[in-house]
């Protein structure tokens, strides 16, 4: 079995964040434009769909939704006139087989889900011609890193401001930019690939839109002896090359396999409205909370998995500890996160702080952590201090600004 014919098989808690995140973000995205012209569908692209279900049962005996499902059942339970109308594209013919059989129940609910049979370089023109000018978000999922750089600038952000919004959820695997960049040489004053290492690195070059990003990853790999360092730079690169190139600015949620892990993934939102952003940053405070929940009833699983006999009180006993000190862990967090926001708001140092547009700088290291509700009582507690005027509690935190005291 390759790695990646092991990817539907059972779906680890990086996934589960990703997948909380595309449910989180999606719904927001459509109850957000939804509310302007309701004659217009709201549209999801999904570039790389995959089966829609992953094959191996989780530990309740249900076959975990892979993200076609995800965008379907988020488009059935959601409240509005407005009518969510999705894309999937998929190369494989048995994963399109098995996705034409896991959407036909939508379909008789008269959900409209399109499968198109073929690559996204190939069919994305298609899917985009179907779209025409309504708000659309693409959900792009490769293995690997495979996503043109051109087809990014020149199609999926290339929208005037004018138009209703197209956002793209693209998620960048910066593991395999640090293990292809790490098959990398310098000859003769060039970086170029090693030798039977030439497909790896020139898939990258087309995803980043040329060969600059080698000498960059081999300079800052050099100076800072690490892979995974070197990758984040040429990834924070690219977003800004994208911003310049498009007006599209962008935010990354790192996805790890546990805590304290170095992120393996860059789920990353590009967006041109403020508001856009600033919703992201709240979805993604849902989601890492649901991939915490999901870690830790796995580890719950293996603790009792590792006991030879029942524990001295019972699993059901080991099941409710586990749930109070998962509570505690949750507020201890939420009191972190809070403080660490207060202490960026402060050091920021702003008579007037407009909160989405300045969301990245207010959450700081807390982005993809904390969310609305750690931002209002970071507010709240800068106020009770005496440093922020009280908030308006009418008015949405998204168009809300602090003023200093
Ligand atoms: C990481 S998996 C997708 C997982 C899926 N998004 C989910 O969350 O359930 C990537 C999928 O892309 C498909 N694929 C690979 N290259 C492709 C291409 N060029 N165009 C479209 N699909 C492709 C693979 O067959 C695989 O099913």
């Amino acid at each position: 079995m390759t790695r990646h014919e092991g990817f539907f098989q059972q779906r680890q808690p990086a996934a589960v964040l990703k997948h909380a995140l595309l449910r989180e973000y999606t719904k927001v995205f459509a109850s957000t434009v939804g509310s302007q012209d309701r004659a217009r569908p709201v549209w999801v692209i999904d570039g790389y769909a995959g089966a829609g279900a992953y094959e191996e049962p989780d530990p309740e005996g249900t076959h975990p939704d892979g993200s076609p499902l995800i965008v379907l059942k988020m488009a059935e339970g959601f409240q509005s006139k407005r009518v969510i109308k999705s894309i999937f594209i998929e190369s494989d013919a048995a994963a399109v087989e098995a996705l034409n059989q896991n959407v036909t129940a939508f379909r008789q609910r008269g959900l409209s889900a399109s499968i198109l049979h073929g690559t996204v370089e190939d069919q994305m023109p298609s899917a985009w011609a179907s779209v025409g000018n309504d708000p659309v978000v693409t959900f792009l999922d490769p293995f690997g890193v495979a996503m043109l750089r051109d087809t990014m600038t020149g199609l999926l952000l290339s929208r005037s401001r004018d138009l209703p919004p197209s956002e793209v959820l693209l998620n960048i695997n910066l593991e395999a930019v640090w293990r292809i960049g790490g098959n990398l040489q310098f000859v003769a004053g060039h970086v170029v690939p090693c030798p039977g290492q030439e497909g790896g690195v020139q898939r990258i070059d087309r995803f980043f839109g040329g060969t600059a990003w080698r000498q960059t990853f081999y300079d800052m790999r050099q100076e800072h002896g690490s892979a995974a360092r070197a990758a984040e730079y040429v990834i924070e690169n690219y977003r800004e090359q994208i911003r310049q190139d498009t007006g599209y600015d962008s935010m990354s949620i790192p996805v790890r396999r546990r805590p304290h892990h170095e992120p393996l993934f860059l789920l990353t939102l590009f967006f041109r409205h403020p508001v856009g952003g600033y919703k992201f940053a709240d979805a993604a405070c849902r989601a890492t909370r649901k991939w915490r929940e999901t870690y830790r009833s796995q580890e719950l699983v293996e603790f009792l998995g590792r006991q030879q006999q029942e524990s001295l009180f019972g699993d059901s006993f080991e099941a409710e500890t586990a749930a109070k000190d998962g509570e505690r862990q949750e507020k201890e967090l939420d009191a972190e996160w809070v403080q660490s926001i207060c202490d960026n708001v402060r050091r920021i140092n702003s008579s007037r702080l407009a909160v989405a547009p300045n969301v990245s700088l207010i959450l700081g290291t807390t982005l993809g952590l904390a969310g609305e509700r750690h931002i209002r009582s970071a507010w709240d507690k800068l106020a009770g201090e005496g440093y922020l005027r009280p908030r308006d509690t009418k008015k949405k935190m998204h168009y809300s600004s602090m003023e200093r005291a």
